[in-house]
């Protein structure tokens, strides 16, 4: 069942009503001016400001809704103001926001068995966002690797990452090193030593790589950033056989694809065999910061007290609403709904490809969908946005829809609709050269992966 939110929530009421003066425009937006003059020009950001959302809508600062399939980049997988969330954090912002790692939380100890249940792995550790993740991962990695012969300080033999081309893990030095895109890396380098890249799904590329060198390989289940890549069960299962027969983790970075947006609680969950590690941020915490590391014992146990740690992570708040959110993914039967919308949205989306010459693939599972065009990609995210509908492209020519796990048939079928006229009305660019497209991973027929 979807829930809609409640009508008693005075947050709700406030966020029905925003207050608001007459719309601006763009140029006479002071809060657009001080962003342009005060913020780190880090992003190319649309000329809007988001005000608030609703279900599976966002409104803007003039009141202009959108049909948000983007779900902030994976985040907001249930929607916005969710009743069940919303009165999670009135009742914990009034009690306590932040305490200390020093002692334990009401939540940490709950929220970490919950997690271990649905991953099958047994412990965790609790970071702020998914590079911080990414890096902690990367640092028990080397730990696991270090032999009790080689003294602190030393250059272990076993230190070298694996991660693969086309990867994203973050932002963070560690992350950077693994995430396989030059613009990101390197401007600043030099990185952390050790990483390699794997061309994607070529296990005989892998095979080459990995030897006793080797303390951890990273794999997205399906990479998010790289344009919607599903990773081969053939490449999986060699990682697995390899990490194994060399003493290095397989460490799943389920940031983006995890916690039940393929329709499985995790994306290796396809897969007949678990990684070492599994990460998750993004949707963890119905939109409040948190990312988490789990793992097995056997790696737990290589950790003591100060060798890693955090301020903020694993706080009071952000726990109890990502127990929360678990429960609603539970409670409302999510995954079903992820399953039948995305088996909806990609049936649509054939239609579509029929219609439409320049979408040369589809990809995806669930409610993480790539199309995939041979035309530039950003004039439609212009006009889906003019037309209320948000989207984003990602890798130049790759269409990405996020959807919030709560997403319903209706919209779903409005979605359609409106891509449909974004499709046939949006002023067609550039043509994708063979050589623009060089760098992606090496090309799969997935046009009707499920
Ligand atoms: C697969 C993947 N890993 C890591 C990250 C980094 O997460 P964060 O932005 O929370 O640091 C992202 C973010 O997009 C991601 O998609």
């Amino acid at each position: 069942m979807m829930s809609t939110p409640s009508r008693k929530n005075s947050i709700s009421r406030s966020v029905r009503k925003p207050k608001q003066g007459p719309a601006k425009t763009a140029k006479s937006d002071t809060r657009l001016l001080d962003a342009e003059q005060f913020l780190l020009p880090t992003y190319k950001r649309q000329p809007v400001v988001m005000t608030h959302g609703r279900g599976a809508y966002v409104f803007d600062s003039t009141g202009k809704k959108y049909l948000d399939f983007l779900g902030g980049i994976a985040v907001n997988a249930l929607g916005h103001a969710h009743p069940r969330v919303v009165k999670v954090i009135r009742r914990e912002a009034a009690r306590a926001i932040h305490l200390s790692n020093l002692f334990h939380n009401a939540y940490q100890g709950p929220l970490a068995r919950k997690l271990a249940g649905w991953s099958g792995l047994d412990r965790v550790f609790f970071a702020n966002s998914g590079t911080e993740a990414i890096d902690g991962a990367l640092k028990l990695a080397r730990l696991f690797g270090r032999q009790p012969d080689e003294a602190p300080g030393t250059t272990a033999k076993k230190h070298r990452f694996l991660a693969l081309e086309n990867s994203f893990h973050g932002r963070t030095f560690g992350a950077i090193t693994v995430t396989s895109t030059e613009k990101y890396r390197l401007p600043f380098a030099p990185l952390v030593p050790g990483a390699e890249f794997v061309r994607f799904n070529d296990v005989a590329d892998l095979e080459a790589k990995f030897d006793d060198t080797v303390c951890g390989i990273l794999l997205e289940p399906i990479q998010g950033e790289g344009g919607i890549y599903p990773l081969s069960e053939v490449f999986w299962n060699r990682a697995r056989s390899l990490a194994t027969q060399h003493s290095a983790l397989l460490i799943a970075d389920e940031i983006q694809c995890g916690l039940g947006r393929t329709g499985r609680f995790f994306g290796y969950q396809k897969f007949s065999s678990k990684p070492d590690i599994a990460l998750i941020a993004k949707p963890l915490a119905a939109g409040l910061p948190l990312g988490a590391i789990l793992t097995t014992e056997e790696v737990a146990s290589r950790i003591s007290p100060g060798m890693h740690g955090t301020t903020f992570g694993g706080g009071p708040l952000a726990c109890a609403v990502a127990l929360e959110f678990l429960k609603i993914v539970e409670d409302e039967k999510l995954l079903e709904n992820i399953r039948m919308r995305g088996a909806e949205l990609r049936d649509g989306l054939m239609k579509l490809a029929a219609k439409f010459s320049f979408i040369r693939e589809i990809r995806g599972e669930g409610l993480m969908i790539g199309v995939e065009l041979s035309i530039d990609g950003a004039p439609f995210v212009s006009e889906a946005m003019r037309r209320g509908l948000l989207i984003n492209c990602t890798h130049d020519f790759t269409l990405r829809f996020l959807p919030p796990f709560i997403i319903t048939r209706a919209q779903v079928r409005e979605f359609l609709r409106l891509f449909e006229i974004v499709l046939a009305t949006t002023p067609r660019q550039i043509p994708a050269s063979d050589s623009a497209k060089s760098g992606d991973p090496q090309r799969v027929a997935h046009a009707t992966a499920r």
